[in-house]
This record gives C-alpha cells, sequence and structure tokens, in this order.
C-alpha cells in the first residue's frame, strides 16, 4: 500500500491539474480558487493554504508549491492544521504566521550583476538620468529594488551608479571610496517579502566560490565587494559591499501585493525574477503598482521571462539580449 503522503499527493494532483485547466482557461481578476476540491482532508487545506498564500503575496498555486508544502506540513497532526487553517484566515498578510508560511514557499535565488546584458543596457541610460537630474536641480536619483532577496541587485545598482557619477564628474574616489560631490544624492531602496533575506542585505557580506553571489569576478565589480576576514579556519572567503554602496542604499520590508506603493516615485525600478512565481491575477496587480512607482520618463526594469501588461503606459527600449521599459512622459 503507498505512503499516506503519496496518496495525498496524488489527490492534490488530480486538484492541481483541474486549476491549471482553469487558469489556461484565461487569466482571471478574481483571487485564483482550486476548482476541484480534493476528497483528502490533508489536500483540502494545503489547497487552502496555499490559495491564502497566493492572495496576500501573489506565489502560484502550484504543483511544487503543493508538494512542498505537504511535506513540510506532513508531521502535523490533522486536528491542528485545521485549526491552523482556521486562525490563519483571520490573520493579515503582515502577520508572521503568514510570513514564516510565505517563506518556506519563495525562492531567494540572486547574485551580483545577473543578467549583465540588461544592467549594462540600464548604465548606459544613467548618463542621460544624471543630467536630467541636474537639469531639475534636485541632484537627486531614485533606484527601487523589488523583491530584492538578500541585496545583490540593490547593491549592484549602486555599483553601475557610482562609476556612472564618478565617470561624469559628480563623484571622487578617494581611499574610503567614491564620495558625491554636494548636493547630489542617490538614494537605492531594496525591498522584499522575507524579512531573513533583508537581514543578508543589511549585512552584505557575501561568500564567495561557485554557484556563489560571486558569478561574475571582473575587477569592476570586485573593486566595489572587497574581502572580508574569514570566520574560521575551514570557512569559505568572503565578500562584503564596500562602505560607499552601502551608504546609498537601505532595505525595508514590502509585500507588492499587499502594501501601498512608497509615496514617491523613482527614477527606475527594478522587479526581475519575482513576477515569474505569481499566479496571472497577481502579476497584473504587481505590474499596476510597479507602473506607477516609475516617475513619467522613468525606467523599469524585468525579469527575461516576464511580459509586459502594461504595454500602453511604457516603450519598449531593445539592446543585444536586453529590454527595458520606459514609462510615457505623458502616461498619466
Ligand atoms: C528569485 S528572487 C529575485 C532576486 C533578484 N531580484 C534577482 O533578480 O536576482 C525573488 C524574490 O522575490 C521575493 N518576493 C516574492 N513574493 C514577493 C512579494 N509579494 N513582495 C515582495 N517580494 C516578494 C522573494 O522573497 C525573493 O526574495
Amino acid at each position: 500500500m503507498a505512503h499516506p503522503i503519496e496518496n495525498t499527493l496524488a489527490l492534490l494532483q488530480d486538484a492541481m491539474i483541474a486549476h491549471q485547466q482553469a487558469l489556461a482557461r484565461g487569466p482571471s481578476t478574481e483571487p485564483s480558487q482550486p476548482v476541484a476540491e480534493p476528497r483528502d482532508l490533508r489536500a483540502q487545506l494545503v489547497l487552502r493554504l496555499l490559495t491564502g498564500v497566493e492572495m496576500r503575496a501573489g506565489i502560484e498555486v502550484s504543483q511544487p508549491a503543493a508538494e512542498k508544502l505537504l511535506r513540510l506540513l506532513a508531521a502535523i497532526d490533522i486536528g491542528e492544521l485545521e485549526a491552523w487553517a482556521a486562525k490563519l484566515d483571520t490573520l493579515p498578510a503582515s502577520h508572521p504566521e503568514w510570513l514564516s508560511l510565505i517563506e518556506s514557499l519563495t525562492v531567494h535565488e540572486t547574485y551580483v550583476m545577473r543578467d549583465p546584458s540588461q544592467l549594462a543596457f540600464f548604465a548606459a541610460q544613467l548618463p542621460a538620468l544624471i543630467a536630467e537630474a541636474a537639469a531639475s536641480k534636485f541632484y537627486l536619483l531614485r533606484f527601487w529594488s523589488v523583491g530584492c532577496a538578500t541585496g545583490e541587485e540593490a547593491y549592484s545598482i549602486a555599483a553601475l551608479t557610482l562609476d556612472a557619477m564618478v565617470a561624469s564628474g559628480n563623484a571622487v574616489v578617494t581611499e574610503t571610496g567614491a564620495n558625491l560631490v554636494a548636493p547630489w544624492q542617490i538614494e537605492i531602496v531594496g525591498s522584499d517579502i522575507s524579512r531573513l533575506a533583508l537581514t543578508q542585505a543589511q549585512a552584505g557580506i557575501y561568500d564567495t566560490g561557485p554557484l556563489s553571489s560571486f558569478r561574475d569576478e571582473s575587477e569592476p565589480t570586485l573593486r566595489h565587494f572587497p574581502s572580508v576576514p574569514a570566520i574560521g579556519a575551514n570557512s569559505v572567503a568572503r565578500r562584503s559591499a564596500s562602505p560607499d554602496l552601502k551608504a546609498t542604499v537601505s532595505f525595508s520590508h514590502f509585500n507588492i501585493i499587499d502594501d501601498p506603493m512608497p509615496a514617491e516615485p523613482f527614477d527606475t525600478v527594478f522587479c526581475r525574477n519575482v513576477l515569474i512565481y505569481f499566479s496571472a491575477r497577481a502579476r497584473k496587480h504587481a505590474q499596476e503598482t510597479l507602473r506607477r512607482a516609475v516617475r513619467p520618463g522613468g525606467y523599469l526594469l524585468l525579469g527575461p521571462t516576464d511580459t509586459l501588461i502594461e504595454t500602453e503606459a511604457f516603450e519598449a527600449l531593445w539592446a543585444p539580449g536586453a529590454v527595458i521599459y520606459r514609462r510615457r512622459k505623458d502616461d498619466a
């Protein structure tokens, strides 16, 4: 006889197939609802929790997520699980119990200078962004990395921006790093739903080695991440975001599905490799928020597999291996 978990998994699989067929029939503006109730109570509860996660954090109800959750919750007594699911229904998305459930279903894979063609294309826009900020007399550049995970993306944006500021004569390099010429300011905000990832981002210290945060080991990148002493004799070599990068970057908790947009729009918003995990409903909601978060004339960078939904609001700019979107100046 099959193990009980395997039985439940098989029942979940049927429900998932039905759910995915419903999704394939077209995106819905309603929250994703599993269409077939599995007969097994444990499977029903897992689907209920996943639906709650989709509504609160956008993460798609999928077979791999269901299997993962089922295995994680396998040891919990069914009565306890039922009571917990009922309690969660009454709690807001920002409650630590939802956040730890969401944490178990998120992927924090990231690294320094990920998708170099797209970042190089962004860097090519920096001289014009700097000139605009100077012409406006605000002397301020604001960038937002949404779904920044452990912070490598935010620090990469900081490294490119400081290099552009030095090249344009608006920052000078001293032994403490790049210093902005007054009155220039750079504000780079990294946000994520995961408090755990944000704690690592704030520390800004990363292991080196294969598949680490450093897959680009070129001198212009590593220069911004000096080596830090190893912790013990057997520990791997580590590098830290330099003090001048840290001075431009701050991190904050943000759920793109549940939280209101920051008060002031940004010159460029990055939301890369985040929406790929979302349901169609959540992708649409998130892109509406992203659109309003980019100032007219500013840029939006999505992940390589993301499709822009807000097509009227943006024009696509193409470079070899990269696309970035510029919000139309007349988009209201
Ligand atoms: C794969 S990482 C992408 C990291 C980085 N942007 C990159 O491209 O390398 C996806 C991140 O999105 C975050 N995330 C998932 N759902 C989110 C939500 N509703 N609001 C904000 N961040 C979310 C996850 O916690 C995870 O850290």
